[in-house]
């Protein structure tokens, strides 16, 4: 993929979940628990540039100095629904940040995303923002949020997603060339119901149950 900012994470723990996770016979129980841990290893690998800083302690022999996370604070926003699925991985690495939400719909005439639900932590301007949604389709949702997220004065904007189609990365990376992407794999393409192929089917309905 050439895009410089979009990071495909090939790792074989996140590739091996991702194989899972697209099985038919996977259940919600497990589809959901695999959504979690992937999310919690990307989320590792994505928070790898937090800043830190420098101060001094006492040990037991000496006094040193060592390194905390500095500055920047995390928040977490995830598109509804199915980025619900990914917070719990990531907050269980940083349980401090906080959670915004936003939901969009498509108007059926105009095409045009609109928000339906828009919660955000009321500094989020001060902070990094990690937006999650498990399927990077055809980037208009993703686009969306991006967009909106930047109305409230975010400029620090990470986004993450399990399996991303080529299309969608395309016209994220496009709009948004300021926003770093994550991804545990890149698929073939989106069919004529803007369903990744091979892709693992309906997110939302597998993480809940509701089909
Ligand atoms: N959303 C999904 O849940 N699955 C897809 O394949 C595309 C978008």
């Amino acid at each position: 993929m050439e895009h410089p900012q979009v990071t495909v994470y090939d790792h074989p723990l996140i590739t091996h979940k991702i194989s899972l996770l697209r099985d038919e016979n996977t259940g919600s129980k497990q589809f959901r628990e695999l959504i979690e841990e992937i999310a919690m290893l990307m989320g590792y690998e994505t928070l790898r540039d937090l800043p830190m800083e420098e101060y001094q302690i006492k040990t037991p022999i000496t006094t040193t100095t060592v390194k905390r996370l500095a500055g920047k604070k995390l928040a977490l926003v995830p598109i509804l629904r199915t980025g619900l699925g990914m917070v719990s991985g990531v907050l269980s690495l940083v349980p401090s940040a906080k959670v915004g939400h936003i939901g969009l719909y498509r108007d059926e005439k105009t095409l045009e995303p609109h928000e339906y639900y828009c919660k955000l932590p009321e500094d989020i301007s001060n902070r990094l923002v990690s937006i999650l949604d498990p399927m990077l389709a055809t980037g208009g949702s993703a686009s969306a949020a991006i967009d909106f997220i930047k109305m409230r004065g975010c400029k620090n904007i990470k986004f993450m997603s399990i399996i991303a189609a080529p299309e969608g990365i395309r016209k994220v990376s496009a709009n948004h060339p300021d926003v770093q992407f994550y991804c545990g794999c890149v698929d073939e393409r989106l069919n004529d119901n803007g369903y990744i192929v091979p892709g693992l089917g309906d997110a939302g309905d597998r993480i809940f149950g509701t089909k």
